[in-house]
């Protein structure tokens, strides 16, 4: 479709030779005065007026002020004798007109300018058209941004951290004081414990929320890798690096670095990391540029540190920079009060998952989960639930044929279950735990043959928590 443009003349014949060098390209409207050109702006997209000036009742210029009114991105074109140049340079000013042809005019120069006219209006609607999609685009994200933030902050939310045991509710006292800070936290615990779940915690409820949360696994890539990772790398820096690559503490600026499994870095990455926790900065690899950060550092391991730090094997002076608030997530066997209430947790998570009716869990499979040693901790218990949901009939109950027990994997821990499903059982919940604790510790002192400190490490109990559960329980 040609573009429509629309030409005011108060004589018929100057029409009709503009109509004719124009109409091949355009489709041409044409007004005696500039009264019925308003009307024409009122019912129709036009891309661009031509007017002359001179018209007796309305100027060209008045009318362009009036048409500026209807139609402000319409391009306005006057046609002027030289003895109107007065006229030009006002209307030029007022930004009523972009162009103005000279009487007499030539046809190819009218074609040009008319072209140009017709191309300015098209690049403004086109502009409008993208800012307006670009907005569409803005708000759908920042729509979709608070639908995550909120996900994010619901998921990481203190009520999905399940643990009524004494040692759980001590490191939520824990965290509740170091959450609203900027403090450097240090979270041990064995594999499965809930680390990284606490990480995302103390992050996704702190004063950083709304910045970025980094997480890195440090003993998933090779040390080249994990360099260009954290600190970015330019464009060139080695073989794969083709192009500039920010790294997770300038993407983190702000918010937090969560270095997780860090105990196996090697020494060059443990001197960077001292330097970006001490001074804040760091260089992305092959580059001399200084970069500055802000940013909340949380580490994670599930091996020994300081035993790391004796051995040689870990920079004593990182390891002060980074444990300066630890938290210590104690292994699930030594709570197994929370056990209930994660089995509960998990069932009501996966089986809406599954989209299945289960009414709850039977005594007997119940009495089987505290008997567990968990090696794998919280991670184990989750996924004999997320099996069991997976074997149980919908509209039943988890019962102990659907839980799947990998006894091969809890072996080395404890060969039986110390309690065997029981009809007559009698005793109290913290009798039973009592009783699990008494047999199990008794059965890792006797397979370390009385060592007190493979014994202590293997529970991941202190030597002096050991020694202090071996007088409770009167074992020698
Ligand atoms: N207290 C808890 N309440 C609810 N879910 C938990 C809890 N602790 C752990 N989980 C769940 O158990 C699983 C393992 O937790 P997470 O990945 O945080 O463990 P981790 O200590 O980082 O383990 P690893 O050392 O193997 O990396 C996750 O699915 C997590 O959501
Ligand atoms: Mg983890």
């Amino acid at each position: 479709m040609k573009p429509t443009i629309l030409i005011v003349d108060d004589e018929q014949h100057i029409l009709n030779a503009i109509n004719r060098t124009l109409r091949d390209d355009y489709n041409v409207i044409l007004s005696l005065d500039g009264k019925s050109g308003l009307q024409v702006l009122r019912e129709q997209e036009i891309n661009a007026i031509l007017s002359d000036q001179r018209m007796p009742g309305m100027t060209g210029s008045e009318f362009f002020i009036e048409a500026q009114k209807i139609q402000p991105d319409t391009t306005r074109v006057l046609i002027t004798a030289y003895s109107d140049i007065a006229a030009v340079i006002q209307a030029v000013n007022d930004g009523q007109i972009f162009y103005y042809i000279e009487k007499p005019w030539e046809p190819e120069n009218l074609k040009l300018v008319m072209e140009r006219a017709v191309e300015r209006y098209q690049l403004i609607k086109h502009n409008r058209q993208l800012l307006q999609e670009l907005e569409i685009v803005n708000q759908q994200l920042s729509n979709e941004n608070i639908i995550l933030k909120r996900d994010v902050a619901n998921k990481y939310d203190f009520s999905n951290i399940i643990g009524n045991s004494n040692a759980m509710q001590k490191v939520f006292e824990l965290l509740k004081k170091v959450i609203p800070t900027d403090t450097t936290v240090f979270i041990s615990g064995e594999t499965g414990t809930g680390k990284e779940l606490i990480a995302r915690a103390i992050h996704y409820n702190g004063p950083r929320k709304d910045k970025v949360f980094a997480a890195q696994n440090c003993a998933a890539l090779p040390d080249t890798l994990l360099e260009s990772a954290l600190f970015g790398h330019t464009k060139g820096a080695f073989t794969d690096a083709v192009s500039d690559k920010k790294g997770l503490f300038e993407i983190a600026d702000g918010g937090t670095v969560f270095l997780d499994e860090l105990s196996d870095t090697s020494p060059a990455l443990q001197k960077r990391l001292l330097r970006v926790i001490q001074e804040s900065e760091f260089q992305p690899v092959g580059s001399n540029e200084i970069i500055k950060v802000n940013v909340r550092i949380i580490s994670a391991t599930n091996k020994d540190l300081l035993e790391l730090v004796q051995e040689g094997k870990f920079r004593e002076d990182l390891y002060y920079r980074l444990n300066v608030f630890p938290v210590h997530i104690p292994p699930l066997r030594e709570r197994l009060e929370d056990v209930p209430l994660l089995a509960d947790y998990f069932l009501n998570k996966y089986k809406l998952q599954a989209g299945k009716k289960i009414s709850g869990i039977t005594d007997k499979a119940s009495r089987s989960l505290l008997s567990l040693p968990y090696p794998g901790n919280v991670r184990e218990l989750e996924n004999l639930i997320h099996r069991a949901v997976i074997l149980a009939g919908d509209g039943g109950e988890i019962d102990i044929n659907h839980l799947q027990i990998d006894w091969d994997v809890n072996k080395n821990k404890s060969a039986t279950p110390i309690l065997a499903p029981l009809e007559s059982e009698t005793r109290s919940l913290s009798e039973i735990i009592e009783d699990f604790e008494r047999e199990y510790i008794s059965k890792i002192l006797t397979t370390n043959q009385g060592n007190i400190s493979k014994t202590a490490k293997e529970l991941g109990l202190s030597r002096a928590g050991l020694y202090k559960k071996l007088k409770r329980y009167n074992l020698n």
